[in-house]
C-alpha cells in the first residue's frame, strides 16, 4: 500500500530551527523526525510512500535515498505551493488504489491497519483518523453519526462552533475517486473544500475514532521539545521508545566522573569528560564534544556540538554545529545551527539565528 505524506509547509512556526533544516528531518532521539512517522507506516505494510516535496527537500532526498527500509521512496516536486488538496493532486499519476494520505507534521501510533479494516468495510471513499484535543480551535473540527459516518468539518472553528473535543488527525485513507474533487494546478485545501465537496454530495465519509494512541502535531518549538521527552519518557510508545535510564552511542566516551541521572540519549562518537553531569530528559547527538564539569539539564542538542568547560544548559534546544563558550549559562533558549558564543556568555528564553556570534 502507497502512503504520501504532506511535506510543503515552511515550517514558520518553528523557525530559527528550520531555517536551515526542514521541520521533517528536525531529530527526534536522534532521527529525523519523518523517519518516525515513515517507520509506522511501514510497521503497517505501508511499502511505499510520496513526499510531496518542499523546503529543502534535498535533505530528505540524501537521508532516505530510493529504497528506505525496503520501502520505495519518491518525491514529488512542487513548483509552488498547491495546498492540502492541490498537493495531493499533484501525486494522481502514482495513486491508482486505495492510500494513506498524511500531514508530515504530525506522529500517532494510531492502529492504521484497524482503520484500513474499518475503511474497507464501510466501503468509503474517505476516511479520516479523530484524535481528543482540549482546544480544537487551531485544528479541523470533526462530528459524526452514530455509525462514524461525518456530518460535519469545520476548519479552525470559533469557540461557538466547538461542539466536540474530536479533530482531524491529519491521516486519511482515500480512494483514488477523490481526485475527482480537486481541480488540477490550483491551491485547494482537502480540509476547507475537498472534505466539504464529499459532504455536500453525500459520499461515503467516515471517521476512524482513536482516543487512546499517542498523538503531536508538530507544530511549534513547544511541541517539537515536548514530542523529544514523550519519547524518551516511553510516553509515547512506538518502535523508537528506548529503555529507561541512560542510552548511550556506539564510540562515545564517557569519564567514569560522569553522572547520569533520568533519562538520557547520547548519540555516537562523543565525548564526555570529567565532572560533567547530565540531568535527564536529556538528548546529545552524534559526535558532541562535553567539556569539563559541563551541566546539561532538560534540553535537546542536535549533531557536532562543543560546550565548553562549566557550560550550563537548561530547558534549550541547541542545533547542529554550535559552540558555546566556558563558562556560559543557556536556559530556556532556542539556538540554531552554527551559532557561537564567547566565554560566560548568559542567554535566558533566547531564539538566535543560525550561524550568529554572540559575544560579551
Ligand atoms: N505539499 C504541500 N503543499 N504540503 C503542504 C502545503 C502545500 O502547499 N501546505 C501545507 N502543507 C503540509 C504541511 O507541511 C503540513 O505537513 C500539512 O500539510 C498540514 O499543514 P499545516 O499548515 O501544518 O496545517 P495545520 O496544522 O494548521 O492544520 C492541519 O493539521 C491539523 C492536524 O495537525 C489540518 O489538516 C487540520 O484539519 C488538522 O486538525
Ligand atoms: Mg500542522
Amino acid at each position: 500500500m502507497k502512503a504520501l505524506i504532506l511535506v510543503g509547509g515552511l515550517g514558520t512556526r518553528l523557525r530559527p530551527l528550520t531555517i536551515n533544516t526542514p521541520k521533517a528531518m528536525m531529530p527526534v532521539l536522534n532521527k529525523p523526525f519523518i523517519a518516525h512517522v515513515v517507520d509506522h507506516l511501514i510497521g503497517h505494510g505501508v511499502d511505499e510512500v510520496i513526499f510531496t516535496r518542499g523546503h529543502l527537500a534535498g535533505q530528505m532526498e540524501l537521508y532516505f535515498g530510493e529504497i528506505y527500509r525496503g520501502c520505495k521512496v519518491t518525491f514529488i516536486n512542487e513548483e509552488r505551493p498547491l495546498g492540502t488538496a492541490g498537493g495531493i493532486k499533484n501525486c494522481e499519476r502514482y495513486l491508482d488504489s486505495t492510500f494513506f494520505a498524511l500531514n508530515g507534521d504530525v506522529f500517532s501510533t494510531i492502529d492504521l491497519s484497524a482503520m484500513l479494516a474499518q475503511h474497507r468495510s464501510k466501503h468509503a471513499v474517505a476516511t479520516i483518523a479523530l484524535t481528543p484535543v482540549e482546544n480544537p480551535s487551531a485544528f479541523g473540527l470533526v462530528e459524526t453519526e452514530k455509525d462514524n459516518r461525518i456530518r460535519r468539518f469545520v476548519e479552525k472553528p470559533k469557540s461557538e462552533e466547538i461542539a466536540t473535543d474530536l479533530i482531524n488527525a491529519g491521516c486519511y485513507i482515500l480512494e483514488p475517486e477523490v481526485f475527482n474533487y480537486i481541480e488540477s494546478g490550483k491551491n485547494t485545501s482537502i480540509e476547507r473544500e475537498t472534505f466539504q465537496f464529499l459532504l455536500r454530495d453525500h459520499r461515503p465519509f467516515y471517521a476512524f475514532v482513536d482516543r487512546k494512541s499517542y498523538w503531536i502535531d508538530m507544530g511549534n518549538r513547544d511541541k517539537y521539545f515536548q514530542f523529544n521527552m514523550d519519547m524518551l519518557s516511553g510516553r509515547c510508545h512506538c518502535s523508537a521508545t528506548p529503555p529507561a535510564g541512560a542510552n548511550i552511542g556506539d564510540g562515545t566516551t564517557l569519564d567514569s566522573s560522569v553522572t547520569i541521572t533520568g533519562n538520557v540519549m547520547l548519540g555516537h562518537s562523543c565525548h564526555v569528560a570529567p565532572g560533567v553531569r547530565i540531568e535527564g530528559p536529556v538528548v546529545v547527538g552524534d559526535r558532541c564534544n562535553i567539556s569539563k564539569n559541563a551541566l546539561i539539564r532538560n534540553s535537546v542538542i542536535w549533531e557536532n556540538v562543543e560546550l565548553d568547560d562549566n557550560d550550563e544548559v537548561n530547558e534549550s534546544i541547541i542545533a547542529d554545529n554550535c559552540h558555546i563558550g566556558s563558562g556560559s549559562r543557556l536556559s530556556g533558549s532556542t539556538l540554531a545551527d552554527g551559532v557561537y558564543t564567547t566565554p560566560d556568555y548568559f542567554l535566558t528564553g533566547s531564539q538566535v539565528w543560525p550561524g550568529t556570534a554572540l559575544s560579551n
